[in-house]
């Protein structure tokens, strides 16, 4: 297993491009099993969630071909309607292939994934949802049995106490689009990731309206084709490095990016006085140089157009040096929190009350070992160790792969010092901690 070395304090200065967004591109590769033509899907991250999903669609009959770094090209001329466990487990977003198997084949059966360190992630939205549209549904040994045989479009609702479901509203719109007459999602997400998926599917012959809103009608018909679709810019990636550009007070213009989708990460970084230069025709946007201290801020999570829970974790560790008291709150995954206990390690002032952190900023975080446990834990780790006094260890780090396409190669070459050993290479008092 590898883990990361950074030697942090380096200033990060220059120019960086994002790639496409893992959380549109999973559901886009679900929904080309929606027809027996061939899909060619371009800006793919390249990523290890995106190969897990490359390895359930071939083993569910469809050809899996990358064409090219980011490109790839699908035909699922047969569909089996099994995902076992062994695949699904690998990846949560595997549950997004009910909605395609369902429209399909009128039939699906699909392993529950299982834990997850966010916290708990039900799927009772999206069982709701399809026993609306007809589908009768049996959760048995594991796995999610549904028989679609019975489908057919109708009025669904598909908010939960958190907010509208990401993946439910995928599902529910990939079943739908193959149903006969029409559905209507009302509290439908509006997350741009939906709505390029979405789009994508309009482009295959699905007849959808008011995508981007929370109120989608769907016109049910009977059958789709191919198409070519370039997944949009990861708005989380693009997150992520500007608040790494802010924790380093450096300069930093990431590229590909699409400032109409992160308008409350970058509202919030401007009451933190952190100043960002938003350049729409460009699909850029850069943090400016700022030597000075930033002010505390109070975030709380909600769903799109709210600010996303994919970044509190990195805003946290911005707060962590930033004078003053910030309030962190988590309004979509009340636990979402692993990262604290590892800033506490690095020197944070950090109190939790209940599903919000109080962090109260520190002049200096210093470098340590520690341990990353979910995707944007890890983020936030890294852009932590890049501001921290000495070497920060950062094991785990596959977290980080499931996510984010070389992090360490685009920080590196903003002035970051990130190095990717074998963890044989950690210092001895950790290695049995490895
Ligand atoms: N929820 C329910 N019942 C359901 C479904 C969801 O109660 O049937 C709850 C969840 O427990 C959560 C909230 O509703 O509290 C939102 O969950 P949602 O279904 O929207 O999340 P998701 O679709 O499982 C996607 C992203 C997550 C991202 C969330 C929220 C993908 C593959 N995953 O998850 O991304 O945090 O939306 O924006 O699209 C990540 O990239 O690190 C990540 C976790």
């Amino acid at each position: 297993m590898d883990v990361f070395q950074i030697e942090g304090g380096h200033t990060l200065n220059g120019s960086v491009s994002v790639g496409g967004a893992k959380n549109a591109a999973l559901p886009i590769f679900a929904a080309t099993l929606l027809t027996g033509e061939t899909c060619r899907i371009e800006a793919v991250p390249d990523l290890t969630d995106i190969r897990f999903m490359a390895k359930i669609l071939r083993y569910l009959g469809a050809r899996v071909d990358q064409t090219g770094p980011h490109s790839w090209e699908i035909e699922a001329k047969e569909v089996h309607h099994r995902a076992p466990y062994e695949l699904v487990r690998q990846m949560r977003a595997s549950v997004c292939l009910l909605g395609p198997l369902v429209g399909r084949l009128r039939r699906a059966e699909v392993s529950l994934p299982g834990g997850c360190v966010i916290g708990p992630r039900p799927i009772d939205l999206h069982l709701k949802g399809l026993s609306r549209l007809g589908c009768t549904i049996d959760v048995r040994n594991g796995y999610v049995e549904v028989d679609g045989s019975g489908l057919r479009g109708d009025y669904l609702y598909l908010g939960g106490r958190h907010g509208p479901t990401v993946t439910g509203t995928a599902n529910m719109v990939m079943a739908a689009v193959l149903a006969p007459g029409v559905t209507r999602i009302e509290s439908a997400a509006c997350e741009p990731e939906v709505v390029d998926l979405c789009q994508m599917l309009v482009k295959m012959g699905a007849k959808i309206h008011g995508i981007g809103s929370h109120y989608l009608k769907i016109e049910g018909v009977k059958e789709l084709k191919g198409c070519q679709h370039s997944v949009l810019p990861d708005r989380i990636e693009a997150g992520t490095l500007l608040i790494a550009g802010a924790m380093t007070h450096g300069e930093v213009t990431v590229e590909n990016v699409v400032p109409g989708h992160m308008r409350a990460l970058l509202d919030t970084l401007e009451s933190c006085g952190v100043e960002c230069e938003i350049f729409p025709d460009q699909r850029q946007i850069t943090v400016k140089k700022n030597s000075g201290e930033y002010k505390p801020v109070e975030i709380i999570t909600l769903p799109h157009p709210g600010f996303p829970t994919d970044l509190q974790a990195q805003m946290l560790a911005l707060m962590s040096l930033t004078p003053g008291l910030s309030f962190i709150t988590e309004r979509i995954y009340p636990n979402r929190f692993m990262h604290v206990p590892e800033l506490l390690r690095m020197g944070a002032h950090i109190s939790m009350e209940g599903a919000s952190a109080v962090v109260k900023g520190v002049d200096q975080l210093y470098g340590a070992p520690i341990m990353a446990s979910d995707l944007r834990a890890s983020a936030a780790l890294v852009i932590a160790g890049l501001a921290a006094q000495g070497t920060t260890w950062i094991q785990r780090i596959y977290h980080l792969d499931r996510g984010y396409e070389s992090l360490e190669s685009k920080l590196n070459a903003l002035g970051a010092k990130i190095n990717r050993v074998d963890e044989s290479l950690l210092p001895s008092e950790l290695l049995e901690d490895a």
